[in-house]
C-alpha cells in the first residue's frame, strides 16, 4: 500500500507501536509512516498492502507473511505490529480508520469487534466467501467473523484458555476453582512462591479472566435471542466476583495481579514465581524454550469450573478483515482469504501452539496439546460481537476491577455492568 508499498525493502518489514496513539510516530521512526490514504499506491508494476495485526506471537504472522510473499513476490504483504494488547489494537485501527488515514488494507481484528467496526462502515463485505470458510473453518470463528448475517472478516487463528501448573509441585491439576485455590495456597506456601498469575488489569484480558469464572458459574451475558441482559441471573456473577475478590484479599493472586498482562504472567510463571497460571497457548513454546526456569516442569489442563464439570474458556481470536480505505482492495480480499484456507499458512499456527481455524489443521497433527485445544474450543463462550460489546466491556473493566481490589462496593459495581449489558444491546 502506499508509501510503504513503493519503498519497502524485500523482506517483510515489521514495525512495532507501544500504544495505539503512538501509531504514526512509531511508524514514522520505523522509516515510513502507514498510508496517506492519497498515495499512489497499488503501482501496476508493484502492488504491495499492509496487514496490520497483534504485536503478541510476531515471529508466527512473520512466518505467515513470508510465506505468501515466497509465492507472491510481486504482490508483497508488508506487516505493521500494533501493541500487544487488544485495547491498544482497537485504538490504533480505530485511528486510522477515523482519521482516514488508510494506511492500514488488511486489519487483525480481535473476535469482539466485528460488529463495531462493520457498523461504522470500516470494513469490506466479504459474504461472497462464506461458501469457502462455512463447513471448513471453526464454527465458532465463523460466527464472530460475522454481523447480521454478514461476513465482514474471514477466520484465520483462534484462542482458547489454558491452565498452566507446575508438575514439580501440584499432582493432578485441579477440576473446580475452590479446589484450585486450596491447592495453589498450599503448594505457593511450601515453595515460596506464588500461587497464581493471569490477567488482572483493567483490560479485555482482565474482562476474559473474569467471564471465564462467570460462565463457569452457569452465568450468560444475554438471554438467547440477544434482546436484554441476563447478567444478574442467578448467582454467577457475584460468585465469580466474589472469588476474585477473595484470591485479591488473600493474597491467592500473585502480588501486582492488578496490573498484570497476558505476558508479564507468562514472564514470572516462565521464571518459575508461580504455581499456576491462566493463559492462551502461545506461551507454551516459551516455557519449553532456552532460558525458561519451568521447562520440563510444567504441563497444561483445561481451566476448572465451580462444578468441576467441564470446562470453560472466553473464545478469542484474530479474524482479517479487508479496510474500506484500502487502495488494494482486490489484493487484501485475495490475502484474507487465502490466510483462511491455506493448509500451509494454517500449519505454520498450529506448529506454534497458536489455534488455527482452519479445521483440517488439526487432523493427523500428533500433539497432544492440539488436541487438549480441540476440547477447550468446543466447549468456549463467545464474547458476543455487537457493536455494544466495546462499552459492556469498559463497563465491566471500570466497575468490576475496582470491586475485585476493594475500590468499590461489589452489588454496586454488578448493577452497573447489568446496565451497561442492557445498554450494549442498544447500541447501533
Ligand atoms: C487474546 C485473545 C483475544 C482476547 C485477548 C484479551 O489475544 O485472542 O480474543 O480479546 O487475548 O487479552
Amino acid at each position: 500500500m502506499s508509501v510503504i508499498a513503493r519503498r519497502a525493502g524485500a523482506a517483510v518489514r515489521t514495525c512495532a507501536a507501544g500504544f495505539g496513539a503512538l501509531v504514526l510516530t512509531v511508524a514514522a521512526a520505523c522509516g515510513e509512516p502507514p498510508g496517506g490514504g492519497g498515495g499512489t499506491a497499488g503501482l501496476a508494476d508493484d502492488p504491495r498492502f499492509v496487514w496490520a495485526l497483534t504485536g503478541a506471537d510476531r515471529q508466527i504472522h512473520e512466518a505467515v507473511a513470508r510465506l505468501w510473499n515466497e509465492e507472491n513476490p510481486d504482490r508483497r504483504v508488508d506487516i505493521f505490529f500494533l501493541a500487544p494488547t487488544a485495547d491498544e489494537q482497537r485504538q490504533a485501527l480505530f485511528q486510522d480508520l477515523q482519521s482516514q488515514a488508510g494506511g492500514f488494507d488488511v486489519l487483525g481484528l480481535d473476535v469482539i469487534w466485528t460488529g463495531e467496526f462493520a457498523n461504522f462502515g470500516y470494513l469490506e463485505s466479504l459474504e461472497e466467501f462464506r461458501p469457502r470458510i462455512e463447513g471448513t473453518s471453526l464454527a465458532g470463528a465463523v460466527d464472530s467473523a460475522q454481523w447480521r448475517e454478514e461476513l465482514y472478516a474471514l477466520p484465520y487463528s483462534s484462542n482458547g484458555a489454558l491452565l498452566y501448573y507446575r508438575t514439580d509441585l501440584i499432582d493432578e491439576p485441579p477440576t473446580t476453582w475452590e479446589e484450585l485455590y486450596e491447592t495453589g495456597t498450599e503448594a505457593a506456601g511450601k515453595a515460596g512462591v506464588s500461587a497464581y498469575v493471569g490477567q488482572g488489569d483493567r483490560y479485555e484480558g482482565f474482562v476474559v479472566n473474569f467471564l471465564e469464572l462467570y460462565w463457569s458459574a452457569g452465568g450468560e451475558l444475554f438471554d438467547d435471542a440477544q434482546e436484554y441482559s441476563t447478567f444478574l441471573e442467578g448467582d454467577a456473577a457475584e460468585t465469580a466476583l466474589d472469588f476474585m475478590t477473595e484470591a485479591y484479599e488473600t493474597g491467592f493472586y500473585a502480588e501486582g495481579f492488578d496490573s498484570m498482562v497476558e505476558d508479564d504472567a507468562r514472564a514470572l510463571f516462565q521464571a518459575g514465581e508461580a504455581v499456576y497460571m491462566r493463559n492462551w497457548p502461545y506461551a507454551v513454546p516459551l516455557l519449553e524454550g532456552e532460558g525458561s526456569a519451568v521447562a520440563g516442569d510444567f504441563a497444561v489442563a483445561p481451566l476448572p469450573t465451580f462444578t468441576g464439570e467441564g470446562t470453560t474458556s472466553a473464545l478469542g481470536g484474530l479474524n482479517n478483515a479487508v479496510s474500506s480505505l484500502s487502495d488494494t482492495p482486490k489484493l487484501a480480499r485475495e490475502f484474507v482469504l487465502w490466510a483462511a484456507t491455506d493448509p500451509e499458512a494454517q500449519a505454520i499456527l498450529a506448529d506454534s501452539s497458536l489455534p488455527p481455524t482452519l479445521t483440517s489443521a488439526y487432523d493427523d497433527v500428533d500433539d497432544p496439546r492440539l488436541e487438549l485445544l480441540g476440547e477447550v474450543l468446543a466447549q468456549a463462550h463467545a464474547r458476543p460481537p455487537v457493536p455494544g460489546y466495546n462499552a459492556l466491556s469498559l463497563a465491566i473493566q471500570d466497575n468490576l476491577h475496582p470491586a475485585y481490589i476493594g475500590q468499590e462496593n461489589p452489588a454496586a459495581a454488578l448493577e452497573d455492568v447489568d446496565q451497561a449489558a442492557d445498554a450494549a444491546l442498544e447500541q447501533e
